[in-house]
């Protein structure tokens, strides 16, 4: 998983909540937001969750595919196991897709470990058909799923079922408010941030994905617009004017994507030779040359990191004020046993090397935000 957030956050993030836990202080957490995809179905959501997260493992598909919400949290662990690729005594042959320090676990299914990512995908269909139905029912109960990875941030995605106005197979006359219902639970979180995702072959003043977050978030400080399918516009048509901002302004703007398509799926594309032809495509189009760096997956990644820096950033001094003052209480009750053992450094010392990764992660804020604004 190498692909989705960069390197640097991940590293400083994962710093700092190593010292957090090693002041055992559970006052000392970073709350990092939850980021949910929201769009009609079939716009392409779970594509572009699989293309941040850099690994195959969503089940994806013309049809109503994703029929219950999956929380995926991804949660960092540093590598322990030297890396074999899977290879068991015994065992399969070795397999590059499958790695020791990575694996999945279910909430349904404690105690499994999932390390071939293929496994993971077949489970998510599995239980969602125990819990719907074969025939395109829809639940609001989750999956819950973790994925362990020394490569990830810890953090939390969510992959939602789709916005859709028909009943289909044994689903509810209402089925369009029993599905707005179920994702307006996971949206109107202010911690939320929301992919609102819409097919480019699509009219953007439809988007049923954009009109539903603007109901949330009206400000726009949330919302990120993904334009999916940007391969299969006519020729002669483009997506400039709406990443211009002249269709319908987005306060953090638009991100242009290209996804395998259905016979990617059926020919099992690999995710990197997918994410290599979408950045052949935007490079060689003759509309997105001159800017084929604000478009794509990893430019996409690059803008969910700048916005949980700030989020970060901005909650830091607090985090920290936390802390100070549990030490003062913590050094208070010390004196009251008749004083510390030492002279009183630790708590110092702690706090030093709080500050000292308080501006180390400026230095990465500050060093990964200068070229890209949050208007641009
Ligand atoms: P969801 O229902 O919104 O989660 O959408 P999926 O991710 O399941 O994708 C629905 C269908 O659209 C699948 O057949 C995908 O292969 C296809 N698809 C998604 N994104 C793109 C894209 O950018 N280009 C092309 N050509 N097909 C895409
Ligand atoms: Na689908
Ligand atoms: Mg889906």
């Amino acid at each position: 998983m190498s692909t989705g957030f960069g390197v640097e956050i991940v590293a400083t993030v994962n710093k700092l909540q190593d010292v957090f836990s090693a002041v055992g202080s559970s006052a000392a957490q970073i709350d990092l937001p939850q980021i949910c995809v929201l769009g009609s179905q079939s716009s392409g959501k779970s594509s572009v969750l699989e293309n941040i997260v850099g690994r195959d493992f969503l089940p994806r598909g013309s049809g109503i595919v994703t029929r219950r919400p999956l929380v995926l949290q991804l949660i960092h662990r540093p590598a322990t196991a030297p890396t074999t690729n899977g290879v068991v005594a015994g065992g399969p042959a070795a397999d590059p897709r499958i790695n020791d320090n990575e694996w999945g676990e279910f909430l349904h299914l404690p105690n499994e470990k999932f390390y071939d990512f293929n496994k993971i995908r077949a489970e998510i269909v599995r239980d969602t058909e125990a819990k719907t139905g074969r025939n395109a029912g829809i639940s609001p109960h989750p999956i819950n799923l973790r994925i362990f990875s020394p490569n990830v941030l810890t953090l939390t995605l969510v992959d939602l079922p789709g916005l859709t106005k028909v009943p289909v197979g044994d689903q509810p006359k209402d089925i369009e408010k029993q599905i707005r219902d179920m994702l307006f639970k996971y949206i109107s979180k202010a911690a939320c941030i929301i992919l609102a995702v819409t097919p480019a072959n699509t009219d953007l003043a439809n988007s049923d994905g954009l009109k539903m977050a603007r109901e949330v978030d009206p400000e726009g400080t949330r919302t990120i617009g993904v334009l999916t399918k940007v391969d299969l516009m006519d020729s002669g048509t483009d997506v400039v004017d709406i990443l211009a901002g002249r269709v319908i302004p987005l306060r953090l703007g638009y991100v242009p994507v290209v996804n395998r398509g259905q016979r990617d799926i059926d020919t099992s594309k690999p995710i990197q030779q997918a994410l290599e032809a979408e950045r052949q495509f935007f490079e060689n189009h003759p509309a997105y040359q001159g800017k084929a760096q604000y478009c794509g997956t990893p430019f996409l990644a690059r803008k969910l990191n700048m916005i949980l820096m700030h989020h970060i950033r901005a909650t830091l001094p607090d985090i920290k004020a936390r802390i100070t003052s549990q030490l003062q209480k913590y050094n208070a009750e010390l004196q009251s046993l008749g004083g510390p053992l030492g002279d009183g450094n630790s708590s110092s010392i702690v706090l030093s090397i709080i500050t000292e990764f308080t501006n180390e992660f400026r230095t990465v804020i500050d060093g990964n935000t200068n070229d890209l604004s949050l208007n641009e």
